[in-house]
């Protein structure tokens, strides 16, 4: 599966030939070839796209297999609609990252909890963006008594949990989609707070005076990120949350 060798019909081939002038002959190649495999697309989308990154800068891959060194670890949504990257123009290098459903900070996590420690205390990432996004279907879901059956179950139990910290103001809001809306924003806020819960990020914030904690969420329909929620390294947090001893 390493190789284009794929069967292409005589008048994809006329096409290919007709186009010849194309600065890329893999994207040339695509085009040509409607029939092929949705899998397929994206090997070849990926020889095309590692082409035209070493056109522009010889040394792109090299530099980057040799070290990473990103400022900014980002926890995000597993909706294929929020891609960190893409939203943010950074390129491979600048951004390490964690996506989940519904982007939750859970203190029993141990895949979230790894890369939070990799990236604080390894990595010394200075920044951590939870970015949720407008529209959210695991938020959607959470705020219905449907049973979604284990584990998915389990996992929008976390949002319940926030939904119910902030009851009064989302049942003040008559408007279902603006509801929603609001507690995809109280649901960043509150992860980014369980972020600064972690004994981990206190002990680095006094190490280092880093990272600060920042919630974002995703306009789907703007594309446009809305800052909601900051938390400069060292800002208070619930008392009982904060050790002593670190
Ligand atoms: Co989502």
């Amino acid at each position: 599966m390493g190789n284009l060798n794929f069967e292409m019909t005589n008048i994809e081939t006329d096409k290919l030939a007709e186009s010849g002038n194309d600065v890329n002959p893999i994207k040339t190649i695509i085009k040509a070839s409607p029939y092929m495999q949705s899998y397929e697309r994206l090997l070849l989308e990926n020889k095309a796209w590692a082409a035209e990154k070493v056109a522009d800068d010889p040394d792109f891959f090299n530099r980057l297999a040799n070290l990473q060194r990103p400022d900014f670890l980002w926890i995000g949504c597993s909706d294929s609609r929020v891609p960190a990257n893409e939203i943010t123009g950074t390129q491979p290098g600048e951004i390490f990252v964690h996506r989940n459903v519904a982007n939750l900070v859970v203190n029993t996590d141990v895949n979230l909890l790894s890369v939070v420690d990799y990236a604080v205390n390894h990595l010394n990432v200075k920044h951590i963006i939870v970015c949720g996004h407008y529209g959210c279907g695991g938020v959607q879901a959470a705020m219905t008594k449907r049973d979604y059956k284990p584990v998915l179950n389990m996992w929008l139990r976390n949002i319940k949990d926030v939904i119910r910290l902030h009851e009064d103001e989302l049942n003040a809001i008559e408007n279902m989609e603006q509801r929603v809306d609001r507690l995809v924003e109280l649901n960043v806020i509150e992860q980014v707070k369980n972020l600064a819960r972690k004994s981990s990020i206190q002990r680095a914030w006094r190490a280092s005076g880093y990272p600060h904690l920042h919630g974002w969420v995703y306009g789907l329909k703007d594309g446009l990120i809305n800052t909601v929620f900051e938390m400069p390294a060292g800002s208070p947090v619930d008392p009982i949350y904060e050790l002593d001893d670190l």
